[in-house]
């Protein structure tokens, strides 16, 4: 059976991935960097006849996180097949603009979404995967 996790998978296109590639038989770690909301998506999942399915507390800002569920799936499998970076943020208030971005705003968004994925590999963090 095909291994994939996903970060950020306890709603929205992450969520939907999981399902979708829970319908083609893969075994979905559900990443979720708050575990109740991961745990619900789990819960969810269940419901609609999925058990092939597990929540994994993950925030892509947080090394120490990675690292530990980097630990912990590795502890469960020898080899995940498909990494999905899905985890994200529009970095601001709905609706968002450039226009109307702050500095800060900028910043979490680039720590989220640049620097989550990419200092994480060069700690080499995920190198099962
Ligand atoms: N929807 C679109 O039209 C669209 C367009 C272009 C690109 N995208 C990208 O596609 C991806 C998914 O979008 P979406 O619409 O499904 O967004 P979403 O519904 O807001 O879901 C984003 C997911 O990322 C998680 N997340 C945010 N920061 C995180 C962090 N530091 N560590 C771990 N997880 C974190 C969120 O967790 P919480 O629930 O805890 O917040 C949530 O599970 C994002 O990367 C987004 O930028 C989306």
């Amino acid at each position: 059976m095909k291994t994939v996790l996903i970060t950020g998978a306890n709603k929205g296109i992450g969520f939907e991935t999981a399902r979708q590639l829970l319908e083609k038989g893969f075994f979905v770690f559900i990443g979720s960097r708050n575990i109740e909301n991961g745990l619900q998506a789990v819960q969810k999942l269940n419901a609609e006849g999925f058990s092939n399915v597990e929540a994994v507390e993950l925030d892509v800002t947080d090394p120490a996180s990675v690292r530990t569920a980097r630990e912990e799936i590795g502890n469960k499998v020898s080899v995940l097949d498909v990494l999905i970076n899905n985890a994200g943020i529009n970095g601001g208030s709905d609706p968002y603009t450039v226009l109307e971005a702050t500095s800060d705003e900028y910043l979490n968004a680039f720590k989220t979404n640049l620097v989550g994925t990419a200092v994480n590999r060069q700690q080499k963090v995920d190198t099962i995967f």
